[in-house]
């Protein structure tokens, strides 16, 4: 699979801001139950896996990603935080090496949008998962995003990640597919719910942390593919990220929605 954020240093600090300026809207309602079993699949440099550990303080996480080098850093991320309730393991979620029936309860985060077959990922966590057990999903949606003062160069910019992570079988606007993927896999109670993110300036910690550090970030990280690839010029592609970080001024406004679906397994 081609990673399009790829796993740079810049990638795994983005990362980290995306899920400190985003705790509380992601998993204020996500507590496991103490000595429940717990999946987190693609777990990353472990940017969630901090807040799971931290607001299930008794429950066992197994925390597992594709990526050897992610699992290393997430696991001396956790080392260093002080938790003892995660274990790590690389691992492919088309093919993880655990019995039928091992959790009681699933989280994945930012990972299905990546994948060129959702449906299946979920069929193949809903093996691991108890009858009764409860999968969680989070997902963005880039058409969710919009902004003043509006700038069709950012919109450009923005349509490079879409066309990029779509080329390499991905889909930056499944937010708004989960419920149909999760019924399409079989799951039972499908709920989802948009959590926004507004940001103006008078919150000025989402305006670092969301705006610059987390969306215009991951969009200034795929200059060189979009203008490599022909998808843009340097000159419009530089122009629509100006216009992203003049959302951040006094007058400006930046929203987005993430999509949050807890579903059963019956
Ligand atoms: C955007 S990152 C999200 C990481 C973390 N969940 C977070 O929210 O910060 C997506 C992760 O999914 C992992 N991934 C992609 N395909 C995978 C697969 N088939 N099995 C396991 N992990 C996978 C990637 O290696 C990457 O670490």
């Amino acid at each position: 699979m081609k990673y399009v954020h790829g796993y740079d240093p810049i990638e795994n600090v983005r990362l980290q801001d995306q899920a400190t300026t985003l705790v509380d809207l992601l998993h204020s309602d996500t507590r496991y139950p103490p000595k429940s079993w717990i999946l987190e699949a693609g777990c990353g440099v472990g940017a969630q896996t901090i807040t799971l550990a931290k607001n299930s303080p008794d429950a066992q996480i197994t925390s597992v990603d594709i990526s050897k080098t992610s699992v290393e850093e997430a696991r001396k991320k956790i080392n260093q935080a002080g938790f003892t309730n995660v274990v790590f393991r690389q691992g492919d979620i088309f093919n993880l090496p655990f019995a039928a029936e091992s959790f009681d309860h699933i989280f994945v985060c930012f990972v299905l949008e990546h994948l060129k077959q959702p449906t299946e990922a979920l069929i193949c966590l809903k093996k691991l998962l108890k009858t009764g057990g409860t999968i969680t999903v989070i997902e963005g949606d880039h058409g969710s995003a919009y902004f003043y003062p509006y700038s069709i160069a950012a919109r450009k910019a923005i349509q490079c990640q879409v066309a990029l992570q779509k080329r390499a079988g991905g889909n930056t606007n499944i937010g708004r597919k989960l419920y149909p993927l999760l019924n399409k896999a079989e799951f039972t109670d499908v709920t989802v719910s948009p959590r926004m993110v507004y940001v103006d300036s008078s919150k000025p910690e989402f305006v670092e942390g969301f705006t610059k550090n987390t969306f215009t970030a991951m969009i200034k990280g795929v200059r060189k593919p979009a203008t490599e690839s022909g998808l843009i010029d340097e000159k419009t592609f530089d122009e629509g990220i100006k216009a992203l970080y003049r959302t951040t001024e006094p007058d400006g406004v930046f929203c987005y929605t993430f999509f949050k679906a807890v579903a059963t397994k019956q």
